[in-house]
């Protein structure tokens, strides 16, 4: 029967669609966002080093990313922690960091790695709602004792007298009325949403990511010349396109079974409705035993044999 033959595509349809249903809640819970984000943190520190080669204690080391990893952006810059109390380190990329900034646990020298997550801002750090209007940024201190060393965990650092500031560079316009904000996520993925200074500067006091953002109903519908893919609206349609297919693919799934099922009984009854027209014909239908009903059973033969021998002309 040709309904048969559309069972298996959409059994396997619905089968993928839920599959990618969990995946896709999966992907959204911030935990396991803020795990790969910390992984990637992990993995920057140890390129960020190989910049390291006979490194000058105040100089600025461009790293080489994973290839894996086209787009994102990382350096390495190594201080002593007493020079960086005294002096701070002005214009190191984005960033400018004052005076003041104490280091814990303490350690002769530490490094700071500079990260622009470029085009996977969004991926490593998603944001529903809102639009980046500049790559995300991270300054992250480690320890700088052995610079050959990988998988090191941050230093604890804070500014103790004025913030050190991050000057964004190309940042995107939002529409007139919408407020852009500076965003923040701290090393446990806690984000904090502040006030832009003039000049398209964020502050903080801590270690951390950095960005610009704007409510995605602020940003302009045509491609910007730099767009940065955004999580918050493309997503949610996303996930609503798959509950609904999903659905949809349940509900057709249920009135296949329901048709197959109904296309069955009807078979039956026609049966049963032929057998009775032949009783009623008059052909003898003798009961017989099958399994432990009772059932018509048509003879073997329906016309009795004529011997020719009987027959006299
Ligand atoms: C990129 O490659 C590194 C190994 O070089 C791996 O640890 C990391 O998970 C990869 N990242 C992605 C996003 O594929
Ligand atoms: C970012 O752009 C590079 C090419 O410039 C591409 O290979 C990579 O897949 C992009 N990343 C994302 C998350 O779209
Ligand atoms: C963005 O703006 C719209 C309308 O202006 C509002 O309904 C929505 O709640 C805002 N979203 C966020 C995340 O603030």
């Amino acid at each position: 029967m040709e309904v048969f033959s559309h069972i298996p595509p959409i059994a396997i349809s619905f089968t993928l669609l839920v599959l990618l249903l969990a995946w896709d809640c999966k992907a959204q819970s911030p935990s396991s966002n803020i795990t790969l984000a910390r992984q990637l943190d992990s993995l920057l520190q140890n390129y960020a080093y190989g910049a390291f080669d006979h490194p000058r204690t105040g100089t600025p080391y461009d790293g080489v990313a994973p290839s894996n990893l086209t787009g994102i952006k990382v350096a390495v810059l190594r201080l002593r922690c007493g020079s960086l109390r005294t002096r701070g380190f002005r214009h190191y990329k984005e960033f400018d960091i004052p005076t003041g900034v104490i280091v814990q646990p303490y350690v002769k020298r530490l490094a700071f790695v500079y990260q622009n997550l470029g085009n996977w801002s969004s991926f490593y750090y998603p944001l529903q709602g809102y639009t980046y209007l500049a790559p995300v940024l991270g300054l992250l201190a480690y320890s700088a004792v052995n610079i050959s060393a990988i998988g090191l965990s941050e230093l604890d650092i804070l500014a103790s007298s004025s913030p050190i500031s991050i000057k964004f560079a190309d940042v995107r316009p939002a529409l007139s009325g919408f407020t852009v904000k500076c965003v923040k996520f701290d090393l446990n993925g806690t984000r904090e949403l502040t006030d832009l200074n003039s000049g398209n500067v964020c502050t903080t006091f801590r270690q951390g990511h950095f960005s610009i953002v704007v409510n995605s109903s602020g940003i302009a519908p045509a491609p910007a010349p730099n767009p940065i893919p955004s999580p918050g609206k493309g997503h949610k349609f996303k996930a609503w396109k798959i509950v609904v297919s999903a659905v949809g693919g349940f509900v057709g799934l249920l009135l296949l079974i329901l048709l197959v099922a109904c296309l069955a009984s009807y078979r039956k009854k026609k049966k049963l409705m032929e057998m009775q027209k032949r009783e009623e014909v008059g052909e003898v239908l003798q009961m017989g035993q099958v399994g432990n009903t009772r059932v018509p059973v048509a003879p073997m033969t329906r016309t009795q044999p004529v011997i020719e021998n009987d027959y006299v002309p």
